[in-house]
């Protein structure tokens, strides 16, 4: 018999300190940085974010996230036999956030990492994991993303800061006789690790470089669209479906331009796209598990139906992972 997995259950969460454009705005011109709500909407499609307190980290965030997904799977944290967190602003240099989730949740035991694969971590996240139980070396698996980008941003510089936000979610993912995970396709290129990137490190008891992120958003956005695109269209050849087979399109949640030009490169209607940017801003690897919980506790994403995933981010990575709930 073959063994694929599947999601059984989704949660998510955004900490309590909500900041409209409004607000952003006002915090920033007591800077001296100049920006508004109307050229945020248009630019970006954003009009709000949540930013976690400064002694929540990502472990703290991504525990609520998995205990509403365990919670929604109807399973125990002892019944998980795999933890992976997909994130870029983990708790500490080590050892891994998911280690420190692991206990906090009460999963001791089980093999636990982080996967860092910027904005396209949850996706690549998934994909791990639904090798892992479809190997037989795991049989529910806990794929979270959680991020606190909020610590990693120059709010002097307007071009970035405006642009992401805290939050995380989660999916179990468990053994099944049927799909579930249908396929999946990652791809990376290394030459363009500088056009996002935080360019700090850790040495000698000091942080060395420059440790807030720096983007080039015009490079970012063009190779952006054209990836995605392609990431579709590989995981669609791969399962032998077409983009009108897609109930749902779940894309990373970075920019409206961006999610709208791969709707129109697939042929797809913006109905069919579940958008939670605009109230989340770019959570990196926690916004494809926000989005997704949100649609399916909205009722809006249904089990049965085919739901592709995609992504894109620093490295740069992208990837796409096709799925039946
Ligand atoms: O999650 C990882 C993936 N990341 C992304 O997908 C991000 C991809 N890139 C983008 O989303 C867009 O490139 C941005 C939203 C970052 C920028 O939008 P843009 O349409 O590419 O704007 P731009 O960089 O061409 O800047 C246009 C103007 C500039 O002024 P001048 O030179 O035309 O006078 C900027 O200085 O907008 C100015 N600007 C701002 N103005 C007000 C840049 N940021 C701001 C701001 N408020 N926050």
């Amino acid at each position: 018999m073959r063994r694929y997995s599947r999601i059984i259950g989704t949660g998510s969460y955004l900490p309590p300190r909500r900041l409209t454009n409004a607000d952003l705005v006002a915090e920033l011109g007591q800077r001296g940085i100049e920006t508004s709500d109307e050229w945020i909407v248009e630019r970006t499609g954003i009009r709000a974010r949540h930013f976690a307190a400064p002694d929540v980290s990502s472990s703290d965030l991504a525990l609520q996230a998995a205990r509403l997904a365990l919670q929604a799977a109807g399973l125990q944290a002892t019944d998980i036999d795999l933890i992976i967190v997909a994130t870029s602003t983990p708790d500490m240099v080590f050892p891994a956030a998911a280690c420190i989730l692991q206990n906090k949740l009460g999963a001791n035991g089980c093999p636990a990492f982080d996967l860092q694969a910027v904005c396209s971590g949850f996706v690549y996240a998934l994909s791990v994991a639904d090798s892992m139980v479809r190997a037989g070396a795991a049989n529910c698996a806990l794929v979270v993303g959680a991020e606190v980008f909020s610590r990693i941003l120059d709010f002097n510089d307007r071009t970035t800061c405006v642009l992401f936000g805290d939050g995380a979610g989660a999916v179990v993912l468990q053994a099944s006789a049927t799909p579930g995970i249908l396929c999946s396709d990652l791809k990376a290129d290394g030459k363009h690790v500088g056009i996002l990137c935080v360019p700090g490190n850790v040495s000698g008891g000091q942080v060395l470089g420059d440790p807030v992120l720096k983007m080039d958003g015009q490079a970012v956005f063009k190779l952006a669209v054209g990836v995605l695109e392609q990431a579709a269209h590989a995981v669609l050849a791969k399962a032998g479906l077409k983009p009108a087979d897609v109930d749902w399109l779940i894309p990373h949640q970075a920019n409206i331009r961006i999610m709208q030009g791969t709707a129109r490169r697939l042929k797809m209607g913006m109905d069919k796209m579940v958008v939670t940017l605009d109230q989340h801003g770019n959570t990196s690897a926690a916004s494809i598990p926000l989005a997704l919980d949100h649609a399916v506790r909205m009722g809006r994403v249904k089990p049965g139906q085919t739901l592709l995933l995609q992504a894109v981010g620093g490295g740069f990575t992208w990837g796409a992972v096709l799925l039946k709930l």
